[in-house]
C-alpha cells in the first residue's frame, strides 16, 4: 500500500537525502526510488510498482527475505526489555548468539560485536597491529590484501581494498597494506593450467618474501570475491594459502561479510575449503538487514594473546564500538539463524544454485556477450565481453544497460560498478536464500530479454 503522503516523502528524499553511491543530478528531472515495502523476495516502490529482488536488498544482505515476523518480534521484545548497554558488560542475546555462532565454526571461539562490515574488518587489522606491538616491537605489522577484493569503505578498510577505481580520489591511505594478485583464472594467462590455483597462491608467497616474512602479520581475503567480479578461487588455492601462512606465521583473516550466513551453500564460504582462519569477519546477512550488526570472530589462541594480569594496563584489546552494545543486532541474528536452520535454507541454496547456474549457462549459449558464468551457492556472476575469443571486457555501460532493462521489466539485478578500471563488466545475482525455481525463471527471462535488447 502506498502511504497517502508519498509525494511529500519523495520530495523530502529529493531535497534532503544524500543517497549512497549515486550521482544526484539525475533526480533534478526524475524521482529517486523510495522502497516502501518488502515481502519475501519482492519489494514495492513509491509508485506502487513491485519488483522481484535478485540482489537481496541491493547489496547481498536480506538473506532470509523481507517481512519476517519472528525477527521483528525478537527485536521488539528485546528492545523493550533491554535495548542497549556498552559491550564492556554483556547482554543476553549477545551471549546466546555468540554461542550459537561458534557452534557453526569449529576451531573458532570468541565473538566481538560491532556494527558494519568495514568496522569488523578494522577490528581485525587493529588486532594484528596490536599483536605486533606487544610481541615483536611492531615489526610484524603489514597486512596483505588481494587485487579485486573489497573490505569496506573507511579509509583504512579502503587501504586494504583491491578495487583501484573505488579507491580513486580517496587517498592518501593507511600505510602497511600490501596488495597480492587476484586468482581469477579467466583473467590470468596461466588460468588454463591444471595447477593454476597453486600458482596463484604462490604469488602470495612471492609478495611475503619480497616484503620480508618477519614484517607480515596477516592476510585479509574474501573466501569468494564478491563485488570484485564474483571470483571463486581455483582448486588448490586456499589449501596452498594455508600452507604458506603457516610457514611464515601470517594470520589468516577471512572476510565473510558477503559469503557468511549461507550465501554460498555452507554456513561460511571458507568452509568449502581446507583452511583454518584466525580471524573471521561478517556483517550483511548476519541479521539479514533487520538490524545493524557485524562481528569479528577469533580463535581462542588469538584471544589468549591478549590475556594478562589486570595490572598490565596496555595488554588487552583496547577497542570499543558504541553500537556493538545494541541488543537488537544479536537478537535479530539469533532469529535469522533459526530461520535458516528451520527452513533448511542451506539445502535450498545448493539446489537453487545448480538450477540458476544451469539457466545462466543456457543464456551464455544464446548470448555471445556473456564471456563466463561463475559463482557458488546463490552468489553468481556473468562476465560480459566485447569478443569471446579475445575476452575484451564489455564497457560498464553495457552491464548498466542490462541492469536498467531488467529493472524496467520489474526485476532487480546487480553489477560490478565503478570498482575496477577495466572490469566493471560483471552482472551479479544474489537472490535471497528462499528463492524458488519460478523466481529464477523470472530473473533469467528478464536477463534474456535485456541481453537481446543490447545493440548488436
Ligand atoms: C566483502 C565485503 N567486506 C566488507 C564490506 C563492508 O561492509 P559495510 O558496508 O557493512 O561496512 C563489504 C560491503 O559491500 C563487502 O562486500
Amino acid at each position: 500500500m502506498k502511504p497517502e503522503n508519498i509525494n511529500e516523502i519523495v520530495g523530502s528524499d529529493r531535497n534532503h537525502l544524500w543517497h549512497h553511491l549515486v550521482q544526484h543530478k539525475q533526480w533534478q528531472t526524475t524521482d529517486p526510488m523510495v522502497i516502501v515495502e518488502g515481502k519475501g523476495m519482492r519489494v514495492t516502490d513509491h509508485t506502487g510498482r513491485e519488483y522481484l529482488d535478485a540482489v537481496s536488498g541491493g547489496v547481498w544482505t536480506v538473506n532470509v527475505g523481507y517481512g519476517r515476523e519472528s525477527i521483528a518480534n525478537a527485536v521488539r521484545d528485546q528492545l523493550l526489555k533491554m535495548c542497549y548497554f556498552a559491550n564492556s558488560a554483556g547482554n543476553i542475546p549477545g551471549a546466546q548468539f555468540a554461542e550459537k555462532l561458534i557452534n557453526k565454526m569449529p576451531g573458532m571461539s570468541r565473538v566481538y560485536y560491532s556494527n558494519s562490515g568495514s568496522e569488523a574488518n578494522e577490528k581485525g587489522f587493529k588486532l594484528v597491529r596490536q599483536l605486533a606491538a606487544m610481541k615483536n616491537d611492531g615489526k610484524k605489522h603489514k597486512i596483505l590484501y588481494r587485487d579485486r577484493d573489497y573490505h569496506g569503505t573507511t579509509i583504512t578498510a579502503l587501504s586494504a581494498g583491491g578495487q583501484a577505481q573505488r579507491k580513486d580520489q580517496y587517498g592518501p591511505f593507511t600505510p602497511g597494506f600490501v596488495e597480492v594478485p587476484h586468482c581469477l583464472a579467466y583473467r590470468d594467462p596461466r588460468g588454463g593450467d591444471p595447477d593454476y590455483g597453486v600458482q596463484a597462491a604462490r604469488d602470495i608467497e612471492k609478495v611475503i618474501l619480497a616484503e620480508d616474512p618477519d614484517t607480515v602479520g596477516s592476510i585479509c581475503l574474501e573466501p569468494i570475491t564478491a563485488g570484485g567480479g564474483v571470483i571463486v578461487p581455483p582448486e588448490g588455492y586456499w589449501e596452498t594459502v594455508q600452507e604458506i601462512c603457516t610457514k611464515y606465521g601470517v594470520l589468516i583473516h577471512i572476510d565473510e561479510v558477503v559469503c557468511g550466513m549461507g550465501r554460498t551453500g555452507k554456513w561460511f564460504g571458507y568452509q568449502h575449503y581446507d583452511v583454518k582462519p584466525d580471524i573471521v569477519t561478517m556483517a550483511k546477512g548476519l541479521a539479514s538487514g533487520y538490524a545493524a550488526i557485524s562481528v569479528m570472530v577469533t580463535t581462542e589462541d588469538l584471544f589468549n594473546e591478549f590475556l594478562a594480569e589486570p595490572s598490565d594496563t596496555m595488554h588487552y584489546f583496547r577497542d570499543i564500538s558504541t553500537f556493538g552494545g545494541c541488543t537488537a543486532g544479536p537478537a535479530a541474528a539469533l532469529a535469522n539463524m533459526e530461520i535458516i536452520e528451520q527452513e533448511n535454507l542451506l539445502d535450498n541454496v545448493n539446489q537453487m544454485s545448480d538450477y540458476l547456474m544451469g539457466r545462466l549457462n543456457e543464456l551464455m549459449d544464446k548470448h555471445e556477450v556473456i564471456g563466463e558464468v561463475r559463482g557458488k551457492g546463490l552468489f553468481v556472476g556473468a562476465e560480459l565481453v566485447k569478443d569471446r575469443a579475445t575476452r575484451e571486457p564489455a564497457d560498464e555501460s553495457t552491464a548498466a544497460a542490462v541492469v536498467a532493462d531488467c529493472l524496467k521489466q520489474g526485476v532487480m539485478i546487480g553489477r560490478t560498478s565503478r570498482s575496477l578500471h577495466k572490469y566493471n563488466n560483471t552482472l551479479c545475482l544474489s537472490p535471497a536464500l528462499i528463492c524458488t525455481r519460478d523466481d529464477i525463471d523470472e530473473i533469467v527471462t528478464a536477463m534474456d530479454i535485456a541481453l537481446g535488447n543490447l545493440p548488436q
